[in-house]
């Protein structure tokens, strides 16, 4: 790959699934849960460095639709934490201009819990900095059969027929953000589980071994750092992107 062709510029879409938690705790013979207070730790400092390197977007995987297999426990513990979060952070993320976007099926938690989803996306609404997007209770086949759906009720006239990406693309979560430009799984894993299928269809993928709570911004420096190395072709050749 010839210099010319590498990106210059860091991703504007980072996509996280923050995997190694449960693995984290275990190493420390700790419950679970603390690996999950530690990976919110996490979170919050990755969000600042993030906004420090001046980053437009960033989206978390925090829940998924396949969740809720987890043992009740679990699940309620990770409600309590997710809760607590919308309770206290919002308010220095509003300070920090960074605006909350909760995406998922938020009818699946709460009423506790939506109420304060509704809070914390109404108080950062109009912030201008990094725009930071919780997936919970989300799952990207979810996302795009919403979509589908959303489309009809907008367009009760037109036939299905008439659905292309071009039409559709509007109505999948995010749709006002740019697409993911670099998707990161830690935890060794090495696959999607149903995150942003539709968002990530460009993505570049990068996977590391580090557990979520050991993810700092270092580790993030060095994905951004291999991101850049790589060629993009959106599939065309080297020869017409280096043009
Ligand atoms: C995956 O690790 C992690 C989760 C399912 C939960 C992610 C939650 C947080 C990082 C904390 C809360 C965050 C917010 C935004 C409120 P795992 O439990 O599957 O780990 P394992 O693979 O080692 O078992």
């Amino acid at each position: 790959m010839s210099q010319e062709t590498q990106q210059d510029c860091q991703p504007q879409h980072i996509a996280i699934i923050m995997d190694g938690n449960g693995r984290w705790a275990k190493k420390r013979f700790l419950p679970r849960f603390v690996g999950h207070q530690k990976g919110l730790k996490s979170v919050k400092r990755l969000v600042a460095h993030c906004s420090s390197l001046g980053i437009k977007a960033l989206t978390l995987f925090a829940f998924s639709t396949e969740n809720w297999r987890r043992p009740p426990d679990e699940v309620n513990k990770l409600m309590g934490l997710f809760l607590k979060a919308l309770q206290k952070e919002v308010s220095k993320l509003n300070e920090n201009n960074v605006r909350l976007i909760i995406v998922g099926d938020r009818s699946g938690f709460n009423d506790e819990i939506q109420e304060h989803i509704a809070i914390a996306e109404s108080m950062t609404r109009d912030n201008t900095g990094l725009v930071l997007s919780i997936a919970a209770n989300y799952g990207g086949r979810w996302d795009i059969v919403e979509a589908v759906k959303k489309w009809q009720l907008a367009h009760p006239e037109r036939s299905i027929s008439e659905l292309n990406e071009q039409a559709l693309s509007p109505y999948i979560a995010l749709s006002e953000l740019p697409e993911v430009d670099l998707l990161i799984r830690t935890g060794g894993e090495q696959r999607i589980s149903n995150f942003l299928i539709w968002q990530m269809a460009y993505a570049e993928f990068y996977f590391t071994e580090d557990l979520w709570p050991d993810f700092d911004e270092k580790s993030l420096d060095k994905a951004i750092a291999s991101f850049t190395q790589r060629e993009r072709r959106f599939g065309k050749t080297s020869e017409q992107v280096a043009k």
